[in-house]
């Protein structure tokens, strides 16, 4: 199958082929999605398939408009509503009870919840109103890489696999949506940390939970696809944590062992390490979380490329957005730190 690229003005043209049934990537304000028709049983299992993804794992179906989503729950728990008008369309999944019959069964694997957002892209709004319909999207990766922030990102993984990719260009936040459920009104609990953070959320409807996942290693998660390997390039990724001299013993210690080492930092320490490794990526301006967090996936896959056998990358502080992006970094690393 040819995989034809759409630019922003043949919104038609890639709605046309989800109403076909085919599948078609789409641009959001957090990474690409893999879209297609949510009610279509056929087309859904197309998407497990082209991102291998395994099949306990449900999707996020993405609407546009607040409304519609009263067709597709059992209910909608009052902080429920207060976050989509607030939030809605942006960077927030909410997990409600699923209406039976919906969608297609296989969206939620067996689940009696459904994932729900609004996404904050013009062009992919106006591509589901064309559509007609709720898209799945779960991220337009092969499943375990790191999430596609870019359009070349999604034809690098799933050319020849999918009809269309609409090219939004670069996606603003770089990580994917906080992920909310609200099945229980009286304990929202966030199961995967993003842009919208916990002091964001509570803000409005008060205090909301954290999945003990998220906190401890031992727990189980409660989405379903944070329990996988994530996120991952094919090099192994150690976080190092610390000043110029735990940087420098790093660098030390793994060229000693005879690797090949690429830096994924910020330009301050691109600039000083230069030099001394195989790779450099820069993740932007010290201390720019923000930055980093929009970088962090481009620059995994940017030492595909390369004949890099390790990567060393810079922990940012868990505030704001640097929760998700440690969360990630994380994954990607399998939780390894370097000590020195
Ligand atoms: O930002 C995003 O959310 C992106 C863009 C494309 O919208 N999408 C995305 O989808 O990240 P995906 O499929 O890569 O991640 C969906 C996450 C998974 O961790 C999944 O297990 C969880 O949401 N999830 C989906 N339905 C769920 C449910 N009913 N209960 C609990 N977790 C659920
Ligand atoms: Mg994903």
């Amino acid at each position: 199958m040819d995989t034809k690229v759409f630019q922003l003005d043949e919104i038609e043209q890639a709605a046309a082929l989800l109403k076909q049934g085919e599948l078609v990537s789409f641009p959001t304000e957090t990474v690409y999605g893999l879209g297609a028709n949510a009610q279509n049983e056929a087309a859904v299992k197309k998407v497990y398939l082209a991102k291998g993804r395994p099949s306990d794992n449900p999707l996020i179906v993405h609407v546009s408009s607040i409304e519609e989503v009263n067709a597709y729950v059992e209910e909608i728990p009052e902080a429920a509503q207060t976050l989509m008008e607030k939030f809605w369309p942006g960077p927030l999944t909410l997990i409600f009870k699923l209406k039976p019959g919906a969608f297609a069964d296989t969206v939620t694997a067996g689940l009696d919840s459904v994932a729900i957002r609004m996404p904050d892209n013009q062009a992919t709004l106006a591509l589901i109103k064309a559509a007609g319909m709720p898209l799945v999207g779960p991220s337009a990766n092969t499943s375990g890489k790191p999430s596609p922030t870019t359009a070349q990102h999604v034809y690098h993984d799933l050319q020849g696999k999918i009809a269309g990719i609409l090219d939004g260009g670069e996606t603003g936040v770089g990580l994917e949506s906080t992920v909310l459920d609200t099945t229980n009104p009286e304990a929202p609990v966030i199961l995967r940390p993003g842009a919208l953070t916990k002091e964001a959320l509570e803000a409005v409807i008060g205090t909301v939970y954290v999945d003990r996942h998220l906190v401890s290693e031992e727990e189980k998660p409660k989405a379903p696809g944070m329990k996988y390997k994530h996120y991952a390039p094919d090099e192994p990724v150690i976080i190092v944590d610390g000043s110029s001299e735990s940087w420098q013993a790093a660098i030390a210690h793994y060229q000693d062992q005879g690797e090949k080492i690429g830096l994924l930092v910020n330009e301050t320490r691109a600039r000083q390490f230069k030099g001394q490794v195989a790779e450099v990526f820069s993740l932007g301006k010290e201390g720019s979380v923000a930055e980093a967090a929009k970088a962090l996936y481009a620059g995994l896959r940017f030492f595909e490329k390369t004949d890099v056998t390790l990567i060393l990358a810079e922990a940012y502080q868990r505030d704001g957005i640097g929760d998700a992006y440690m969360n990630r970094l994380e994954k990607a690393a399998g939780h390894h730190y370097f000590n020195d």
